[in-house]
């Protein structure tokens, strides 16, 4: 009877969950938004210059002196649509979002056409409030890009003329655009010496809608610290904001590391946290000595562990897994004659760097985000005996899977902040 009961509850999860996303990747369609050009099919996640390609409305943009022929797309201003169908179910949750993983770069999304928000950050998810917005049934969400140029352009002009922030034009050979300092976009996208203007436009990363009566664990960051024969890995769990007005999260976060199919460390905490920016923090003291660790490619293994996090109140629960790397690092600065040593130490042991600067995997954000693409650059890393790559800050944040595939095969990285050999504003919107 009871093994029935405990079945019957754990079917009901499961449905209840599966409720909870809605995804929106697909087909959309794609207009410019003076209508010239219509009903074109579009892939999510995607980008225009892909779109317009698939449509034979370019050609192959690598082909000939396509970053100067093509200058029109990123001066129009492109809208994409789709409709769509949800179940009551779903709307019927107290709070349903939009959300788009990313979005290139300025645009207003409309719901039902209603405006729901703006985006001006392609480093940034967006999370929109559509509750009010969403109905049973059918629905239509519309994004309408702005041209980014015209923006770079517009935030230039507001500028204080007599501060100026330099460089306000690439130089002349690279046939780029002027101001991208201007705006948080891929700064390689107005052209640099490495690689042709393309200006891209699009949603470039998932979208999806989620609904929750609670919250859903949004993000899962680990740090490591030694405590005498312990590892000390410490969980900080970010959940998404409840926007209903007062409202308190509670329930119980899990959070568990597997060691071994049947041996495991766990911490139970009693979440009560304000629902405005909920997180919650716990730490798992971890026996070393049961523990492998992480090495840099050729100089050991690189075992990794499942953290997995549960959070659940009553009939919700949300999940996340992430792979946890066991190692110390230190960067060593030490006198020696004139200056200071500069060089890492991982466990203990001092490595040498081997390394390369890596630039965006696509000058079309939406391509570098091909798993056998971030596949194929690892490998060659790994087999040339490198340890480290350096993300450059005139790309992107690359994604989840490019971190992934870095701890897998053994390369630390060097992570810039998105910021390159320019100035930048620092007025409050800018700096926000
Ligand atoms: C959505 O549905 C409306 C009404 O049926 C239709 O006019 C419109 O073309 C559709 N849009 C898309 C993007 O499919
Ligand atoms: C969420 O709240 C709504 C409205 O109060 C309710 O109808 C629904 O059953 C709740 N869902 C869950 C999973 O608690
Ligand atoms: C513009 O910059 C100049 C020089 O830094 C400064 O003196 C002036 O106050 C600024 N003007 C405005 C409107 O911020
Ligand atoms: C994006 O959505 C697809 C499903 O369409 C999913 O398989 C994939 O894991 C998602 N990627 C990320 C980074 O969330
Ligand atoms: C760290 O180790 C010390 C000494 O063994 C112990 O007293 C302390 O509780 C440990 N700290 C944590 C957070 O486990």
């Amino acid at each position: 009877m009871s093994h029935r009961i405990v079945f019957a509850i754990f079917c009901f999860i499961g449905v209840l969950e599966a409720l909870q996303f809605q995804n929106l990747n697909g087909k959309w369609k794609l207009h410019s938004a003076n209508m010239i050009i219509k009903n074109l099919d579009a892939e999510v996640p995607g980008g225009i210059y892909t779109d317009l390609m698939e449509n034979k409305i370019l050609g192959d943009i690598f082909y000939g002196y396509s970053d100067e022929t093509t200058k029109w797309v990123s001066r129009t201003e492109w809208i994409y649509e789709t409709n769509f169908t949800v179940p009551k179910d779903l709307v019927n949750h107290e709070n349903v979002n939009l959300v788009f993983d990313g979005l290139d770069t300025f645009a207003d999304i409309f719901v039902n056409d209603q405006r729901v928000g703006a985006s001006r950050n392609m480093f940034v998810q967006y999370v929109f409030d559509i509750k009010k917005h969403l109905k049973v049934g059918n629905n239509k969400i519309r994004v309408h890009f702005k041209s980014p140029i015209q923006v770079s352009y517009d935030l230039a002009e507001k500028q204080n003329k007599s501060y100026i922030v330099p460089p306000l034009c690439p130089p002349d050979a690279y046939h780029g655009e002027c101001h991208a300092n201007m705006i948080r976009k891929m700064q390689a996208s107005y052209a640099w010496d490495w690689g042709p203007a393309f200006p891209s436009v699009g949603i470039w990363k998932n979208v999806s809608i989620e609904a929750f009566n609670s919250t859903i664990i949004r993000h899962v960051v680990t740090d490591l610290e030694v405590n005498g024969t312990n590892w000390l890995l410490h969980v900080d769990t970010y959940l998404v904001e409840n926007h209903v007005k007062g409202r308190r999260i509670t329930g119980e976060l899990v959070v568990v590391l597997k060691i071994t199919d049947n041996q495991w460390v766990k911490s139970v905490v009693h979440v009560s946290v304000d629902g405005k920016s909920p997180a919650v923090s716990t730490y798992l003291a971890v026996p070393k000595s049961k523990i492998s660790t992480w090495w840099p490619n050729g100089y050991g293994d690189q075992k990794l562990y499942t953290l997995e996090v549960t959070y659940k109140n009553g009939d919700e629960q949300s999940f996340k897994q992430v792979s946890v790397g066991f190692r110390t690092i230190e960067l060593v600065e030490e006198p020696i004659g004139k200056g200071l040593s500069y060089y890492f130490k991982v466990n203990n042991v001092p490595i040498f760097m081997k390394g390369s600067n890596q630039i965006p995997l696509h000058i079309l954000p939406e391509l570098g985000q091909d798993k056998q693409r971030v596949r194929r650059l690892f490998q060659a890393a790994k087999d040339s005996h490198m340890n480290m790559l350096r993300v450059w800050g005139g790309g992107v944040y690359e994604s989840e899977y490019f971190y992934e595939v870095a701890d897998e095969m053994g390369i630390l990285i060097w992570q810039d902040f998105m910021f390159a050999c320019a100035m930048y504003p620092t007025n409050e919107e800018f700096l926000e």
